[in-house]
């Protein structure tokens, strides 16, 4: 990575179609790592994500839904944004492409690039899938399935403006050969240059106009601004490209990195950067181009219901286990098999044992032999000369992985650090030092040498665990740490004072936590089964307590000052009228009742609604598109109903 004094990465732009899974999750754990990384080696980091809001699944999800797109995506990007407040995400930005200043920017983008003659009308008709929103060509979908996802393609044909991607093959050739480190991992280079670039590169389909939820094309209001164009642009129309204010884009364009996930090289490698050469910007220096989050082989995906819920398991674990579980199972560029085992081992052994065990022992140890605070009369010895040692290499093998974006290696390189303090606990042996008061200064060092290298490694992990950082550091009597170089100095700190804490990361017992993340998975594969199993049972009795009456509505006026309620008057079947007051006006108008039959909870005791006494209530279903009143007919009022 090039050396400058500012860092900006992004994350891919998220489909706000589904709920995020854990795989999603992975892409933005490893940018919110490096972000906090760089921060601490003071670069001016600006850390971007979002969610990419446009495009026919999400109309149809929306329409299915019985909601505008608008508020289909508005309820789940919510949900995006709290899982990464879950999970400690610290980016500088959160950007929608429903946010005005982005279609605003993306709408001068098109222009510019279609007055520079890289924008034409034309004719599409190739095979498209409809999941992925993309054309391939015959060659390219093998037996009729889209190469990215393996669903069947279907032909399809419509006018449509196309950018001229064909005019850049050469300069993007020619980039990547002068820019060896564009691509992370390299062979992702061959990959793009075999497969799309040699066979020859096809002018890109950028607008639809089978569908309207989209930024329109400003020339042609028809028409809308296909995905990729609107999608990849947020990265400098985040930056403020095209608007009013544009210091960030002129503060932190290029990228530095652009972390995405494998499935998604050729957009970001080859379309992404003839934009850019379209519109005379500068290239990022950078694509690092992740593996994938697998389940048992296979990809996870809603469709299949094999999707693993980070929520879940941050609720059930911690944060911090499942941000290190990401970190550190999956190898760089590589795909990684996410199993519950697998979690629950690494828990127990990397984060109780090594690191949990380490600091509560050290600090049990300084609270028993010097009452919490270590004496500054002490005495060096046997093996602190290799724990320094291996401190150092440690720091520059963490840097030299973290700076190329290898995570799990630099978590291995802090690790073996770690281990190596562990076993200076066995070597120097300090409840046998403590046997003898002579020893006391050299039990003095062995305590501070623990608590320096529980200090650096405090340091070591804050980047890819800032909660589990802070804690260990309170314990050790520190604030947050901030500056990286600090996990180079052993012997920064004068002396210690502990303060006890509790256990950072307690042991997990395998077998049962296997059963309990079986049945909450059960519990999502079938969510309905799993709430109705859920409800308290009752008795008959209590059943028999609840007085249900056939009733017609006789009368039905709104309610003043109560925009959900109806009051009704009904027949129960005594011949005296009764009132109640329902919460159904946003769904029923009056004269949709007045005649109907319907089930009423005649013995409730009597409640007064804005106003209204209202003597029971009647029955009615919440379902997805609104409330819905169970009718019934042909049963005389004042019938009892069981
Ligand atoms: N909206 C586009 C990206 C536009 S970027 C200008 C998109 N969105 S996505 O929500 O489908 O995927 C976002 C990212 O999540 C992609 O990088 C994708 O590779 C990644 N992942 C989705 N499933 C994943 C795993 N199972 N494992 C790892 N990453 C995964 O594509």
């Amino acid at each position: 990575m090039e050396e400058s004094k500012k860092f900006y990465i992004t994350t891919p732009i998220y489909y706000p179609s589904d709920n995020l899974h854990i795989g999603h999750t992975y892409s933005t754990v490893q940018a919110d790592a490096i972000s906090r990384y760089k921060r601490m080696r003071g670069y001016d980091t600006f850390f971007l994500t979002g969610t990419d809001e446009h495009g026919q699944k999400i109309e149809d999800k929306a329409k299915a839904a019985g909601v505008t797109p608008k508020e289909y995506v508005d309820k789940i990007v919510a949900g995006i944004k709290d899982l990464w407040k879950l999970m400690n995400i610290s980016n500088d930005k959160f950007i929608r492409t429903t946010d005005e200043y982005h279609e605003k920017a993306v709408q001068y983008i098109f222009q510019k690039m279609y007055d520079k003659g890289d924008i034409y009308l034309g004719s599409y008709e190739g095979l498209y899938c409809k999941p992925c929103e993309s054309f391939w060509t015959e060659t390219q979908a093998v037996d009729g399935k889209c190469p990215d996802c393996g669903r069947p393609v279907i032909k399809a044909s419509e006018q449509a403006y196309f950018f001229r991607l064909s005019k850049y093959a050469d300069r993007l050739l020619e980039y990547y050969d002068s820019h060896p480190d564009f691509f992370a991992p390299s062979m992702r280079q061959a990959e793009m240059v075999n497969n799309f670039i040699k066979p020859g590169l096809q002018d890109l389909c950028i607008s639809r106009s089978t569908f309207k939820w989209g930024i329109p094309v400003p020339i042609n209001p028809d028409h809308v601004i296909y995905v990729w164009l609107d999608a990849l642009t947020n990265y400098i129309t985040a930056l403020g490209y095209a608007s009013e204010d544009d210091s960030l884009f002129k503060k932190f364009w290029p990228a530095d990195v652009h972390l995405i996930g494998k499935d998604i090289t050729r957009f970001h490698t080859i379309y992404w950067p003839a934009f850019l050469m379209s519109l005379d910007l500068p290239l990022p220096e950078k694509v690092y181009c992740h593996g994938w989050v697998l389940l048992d082989g296979g990809k996870m995906s809603k469709s299949k219901g094999n999707v693993v819920d980070p929520v879940k398991l941050a609720d059930r674990y911690g944060v911090d286990p499942l941000r290190y579980y990401l970190l550190r199972e999956v190898a760089f560029g590589a795909d990684g098999i996410f199993s519950n085992e697998n979690l629950i081992n690494r828990i127990n052994s990397d984060l109780a044992n090594d690191l949990g065990n380490l600091v509560s022992r050290t600090v049990a140890m300084v609270d028993k032999y010097f009452g919490g605070t270590i004496p500054e009369q002490r005495e060096s010895g046997e093996f602190d000369d290799d724990l320094k040692a291996v401190a150092a290499e440690a720091k520059i093998n963490a840097e030299k992985y973290l700076d190329s974006l290898n995570f799990s290696e630099s978590l291995a390189s802090i690790w073996k650090f770690i281990s190596r303090t562990n076993k200076y606990i066995d070597e120097t042996a300090p409840w046998a030092l403590a046997k003898d008061e002579s020893n006391r200064a050299r039990l003095a060092q062995v305590m501070y040498n623990l608590c320096e290298s529980i200090r650096i490694i405090s340091v070591f992990i804050a980047p890819f665990l800032p909660e589990t950082s802070s804690k260990i550091r309170a314990q050790l009597g520190l604030g947050e740490a901030t500056d990286w170089e600090e996990c180079g100095v052993f012997g920064k700190e004068e002396t210690f004072s502990v303060v006890k804490g509790e256990i950072i990361f307690p042991r997990l017992d395998l077998e049962k936590e296997l059963e309990e993340l079986a049945s909450l998975n059960k519990a999502a594969e079938n969510p309905l089964k799993a709430e109705i199993e859920g409800v308290a049972k009752i008795g008959i009795d209590d059943f028999a307590k609840v007085d249900l009456r056939a009733a017609e509505i006789t009368g039905c006026v709104p309610v003043k000052k109560a925009k959900k309620l109806l009051e009704l008057t009904l027949n129960d079947g005594t011949g005296e009228p009764r009132t109640v007051a329902s919460g159904i006006a946003l769904y029923y108008k009056p004269e949709d009742l007045i005649g109907k039959k319907v089930i009423l909870v005649s013995n409730l005791k009597p409640a007064t609604l804005c106003g209204v006494e209202s003597k029971g209530m009647i029955l009615a279903a919440d379902s997805s598109d609104g409330v819905k009143v169970i009718f019934v007919d042909g049963v005389e009022p004042g019938t009892k109903i069981r």
